[in-house]
């Protein structure tokens, strides 16, 4: 093969389309310490990019070299690649894209009088004038081969993905400005950010930070810093996700697997969290030269990787949300919209001061009426339920810099309860409640089954659920499928505090239930138990299995539609969702409430104030 044609195929794997000529040229200008990056396009990139920075600039002996194959100032060796810390190592880039395109690189040294300028196809250096930094401009790419370029879409499009390379590198770099223009207009720019939350909301969007929690874990060898999406801000495409791992932009399984297993609790269906994440990690720990792009890297110890993140989402989204840059702002908007709900849905359900009371905690359950009468099928028209005993103690994170939740107990005052104060009950479903900013919404249901879900969970973390044994084993006729999960299941059930046993070939007999659920009926929930069980590899019963029945035990343990509640019994509902974790969210990521101010009534009246 001529060596043209080698590089033509090398260069390909590198340059994809403008995009890709612009994130190596912005990789160079950040390697080379620019605080200010201009990008000027024309036809989409296809005609011209030229990217120019403030950067170190280039001495003149080395700018002919630069343009040559493995060619990089970056690393000396292959020990250097184990800890790099610029984005470029491999010395490819600029020589991939001289091969497809007409490249010219102008530059001036720092400390040098004079600035040159390389023609990347005649080898030509003359002298320009320039301030110290660098300019290379790219002009018809692609020209020498047809067959890519016809591959290329349309001006837009090809814009939009420059852009998006642009947007990414500057979410990794808030303390460079950049700019963007098109064919001779000012498309985007970005200034120079002292925080990454003030980067985000101008090269995102405000609602991206209003709708986003901090994420911070600076613990242990892998730090994971950002903001993460609250499970309302989800949207039906993946384009809010942004991952960087040591400053570089990069799509990869591991970090997205433990994304979606931190939002699994809280997250419905195919819903796609917002997130920006940035993941700092000794080099020597993760292998950044296993793709031609750079997106893709691989972790030494994926695992230590996956739990760091997995757990800095889970308590960034778990903690209240208390005094958070994620308050709800913006001009109001209308509580009905005949279309579907808007992807930021900022207006929905405002960040909450959660403040647990003490007392709180398991009045709820307290008051509803005891089933110890009757075991086995509720005779009654309404479906059965499993009211808790209550008393079990609920975990909760002191919101950072707010009151300890004893001192905030003692406050008696109504109007600092974030739920309110229940109002009414609508429809059987809904409790109305009133609070400082209107009305509050919320879906009892959805609400109890959150509450009975968590309390399960923190019961099981601990070792095993609590079981209570019943005095007379509740016996039922049980399906041979029931009888073989039982059996094959003997060692699992206990752990979710449940005991169940062949009576006869066809029998079986409940001996022991959760305690958190000791006064429903124990039959339906060891069938249902059974049933979810008989869907998984009883041997490779994980924690994911475990949540599964766990929200399949809370959700028969929460009250349902149609009862009627009384006052009383609101009021500590929603004390209890106050106090507990992701409450938020039911356990199949369905909200369980929603807020509409005052100022969203008063415009749902036409009513100026
Ligand atoms: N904007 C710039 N400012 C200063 N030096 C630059 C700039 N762009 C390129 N260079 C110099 O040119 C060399 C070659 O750049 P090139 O992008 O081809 O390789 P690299 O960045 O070293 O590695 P990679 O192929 O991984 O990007 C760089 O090592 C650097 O010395
Ligand atoms: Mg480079």
């Amino acid at each position: 093969m001529p060596d043209e044609l080698i590089s033509q195929i090398a260069a390909g794997e590198v340059v994809e389309r403008p995009a890709s000529v612009v994130r190596e040229l912005l990789d160079n200008a950040l390697d080379a310490g620019a605080s200010q990056v201009t990008v000027r396009l024309a036809s989409g990139g296809v005609r011209l990019i030229s990217v120019e920075d403030d950067g170190l600039g280039i001495p003149r002996e080395e700018l002919t070299v630069a343009l040559r194959r493995h060619a990089t100032s970056k690393i000396a060796s292959l020990d250097d690649l184990e800890t790099v810390g610029t984005m470029g190592f491999r010395g490819e880039a600029l020589a991939a894209i001289n091969a497809i395109a007409e490249l010219s690189i102008l530059s001036r040294f720092t400390g040098a009088d004079s600035a040159f300028a390389l023609d990347g196809r005649t080898g030509e250096l003359r002298p320009v004038a320039r301030s110290v930094g660098t300019t290379v401009e790219v002009r018809e790419l692609f020209f020498a081969t047809p067959a890519r370029r016809k591959f290329l879409k349309t001006d837009a499009t090809e814009l939009a993905h420059c852009i998006e390379a642009v947007r990414r590198h500057a979410l990794a770099r808030p303390e460079v400005g950049f700019s963007v223009w098109h064919d001779g207009k000012l498309v985007e720019q970005w200034r120079a950010a002292d925080a990454r939350e003030q980067r985000l909301a101008d090269a995102l969007s405000d609602d991206f930070v209003a709708n986003s929690v901090a994420v911070e874990r600076l613990g242990g060898v892998v730090r994971v810093v950002g903001r993460a999406g609250i499970p309302d801000a989800a949207r039906s495409r993946g384009d809010q996700q942004f991952f960087y791992v040591n400053g570089r932009f990069v799509r990869d399984k591991v970090l997205s697997h433990a994304v979606r297993s931190a939002y699994e609790d809280v997250l419905h269906g195919q819903r796609q969290p917002i997130y920006a994440l940035y993941l700092e990690i000794d080099p020597s720990r993760v292998d950044v030269n296993v793709h031609p792009t750079k997106i893709e890297v691989r972790f030494r110890d994926g695992r230590e990787v996956h739990q760091a993140v997995r757990h800095a989402i889970e308590d960034a989204l778990a903690a209240p949300r208390a005094g958070d840059a994620a308050a709800p702002s913006g001009a109001p908007q209308p509580f009905f919209k005949e279309t579907a709900l808007p992807e930021s849905a900022s207006w929905s359900q405002p960040a909450m001061n959660f403040v647990a009371r003490e007392r709180g905690a398991g009045d709820f359950e307290a008051m509803w009426p005891r089933r110890t009468d009757e075991l086995g099928h509720a005779p009654d028209s309404t479906p059965s339920h499993w009211p808790l005993t209550g008393a079990a103690p609920m975990t909760f994170r002191a919101p950072v810099g707010l009151e300890e939740p004893a001192a905030a107990s003692a406050s008696t005052d109504e109007e600092a309860w974030p739920l309110g104060r229940a109002l009414a009950q609508l429809q059987g479903i809904y409790i109305l409640a009133e609070n400082t900013q209107g009305l509050v919404v919320v879906d009892m249901h959805a609400a109890h089954e959150r509450i009975v879900y968590e309390r399960l969970k923190t019961q099981l973390d601990g070792a095993a659920i609590t079981s209570q044994p019943l005095l007379i084993p509740a016996t039922f006729a049980a399906t041979p499928q029931e009888v073989a999960t039982a059996e094959a299941c003997a060692e699992v059930l206990p752990t979710l505090g449940l005991e169940i046993t062949a009576f006869s070939a066809r029998t079986l007999a409940v001996r022991a239930v959760p305690g958190t659920l000791a006064d429903g009926d124990p039959v339906e929930l060891a069938r249902s138990v059974l049933a979810e069980l008989g869907q998984h590899d009883a041997s490779t019963v994980v924690q994911r299995a475990q949540n599964e029945l766990l929200s399949t035990m809370a959700c028969h343990g929460a009250v349902r539609a149609n009862r009627k509640l009384t006052i009383d019994e609101m009021n500590a509902l929603l004390r209890q969702m106050e106090a507990t974790e992701r409450s938020d969210q039911c356990n199949h990521g369905r909200p369980t409430w929603r807020q509409l101010s005052i100022r969203e009534l008063d415009t749902l009246f036409m009513r100026g104030r």
